[in-house]
């Protein structure tokens, strides 16, 4: 009897669930989509029209090896101003150069570069007083007792110093 209560409910549950199933009316799920993702949608589409056009060479005339040619011309320009590597009156490097020198020369040549153990480096110069004399001289060293200063100080630092010489010099 127990078993007979039990079939009759679990019949009248299924009944239930097919009567909720057999609902009539076919309902299709229509969420609007949310703004912020049409907003996405449309500004993607108008990024990518943009972009085609814009580094297609046929149409906007954008090319790679026209970019490559300004870039470099601009860089040309920037060398043809300055001979590689040369400091002269450049005031920062100057500045610089005045520490490097208080700290690698002056013991030598005095903080004024008037001279002491080396020589006096306003006056006229043994082994010549261009700049690549003076970069020479402070790289390679010189027989009597100067010191080569290449692998210490490196060909940038000896720009500076040399630019800091020639300002001495010129005075
Ligand atoms: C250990 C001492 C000593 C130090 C440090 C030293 N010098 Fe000298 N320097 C000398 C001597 C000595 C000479 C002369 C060499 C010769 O006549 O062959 C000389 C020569 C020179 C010359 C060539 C002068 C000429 O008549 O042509 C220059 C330029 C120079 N030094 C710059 C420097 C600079 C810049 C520094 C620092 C980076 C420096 N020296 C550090 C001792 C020194």
């Amino acid at each position: 009897m127990n078993g007979m209560t039990g079939t009759h409910k679990t019949f009248a549950i299924n009944q239930q669930e097919t009567d909720m199933n057999d609902t009539p009316e076919i309902q299709e799920g229509h969420n609007s989509i949310p703004k912020g993702w049409l907003v996405f949608f449309f500004a993607a589409i108008v990024f990518v029209i943009w972009y085609v056009v814009s580094y297609t060479p046929a149409i906007s005339g954008w090319s790679f090896y026209k970019k490559y040619e300004q870039e470099m011309a601009a860089a040309a320009k920037n060398e043809a101003a300055k001979p590689a590597g040369s400091y002269a009156g450049n005031e920062n490097a100057i500045g610089e150069g005045k520490e490097i020198f208080a700290a690698n020369c002056a013991a030598c040549h005095n903080a004024d570069a008037s001279g002491g153990i080396g020589p006096n480096l306003t006056a006229a110069l043994k082994y010549g007083s261009a700049e690549k004399d003076l970069v020479e001289s402070v790289s390679k060293g010189r027989p009597n007792g100067m010191p080569g200063f290449l692998p210490q100080l490196g060909q940038d630092r000896i720009g500076k110093v040399v630019a800091f010489l020639e300002k001495l010099r010129n005075k």
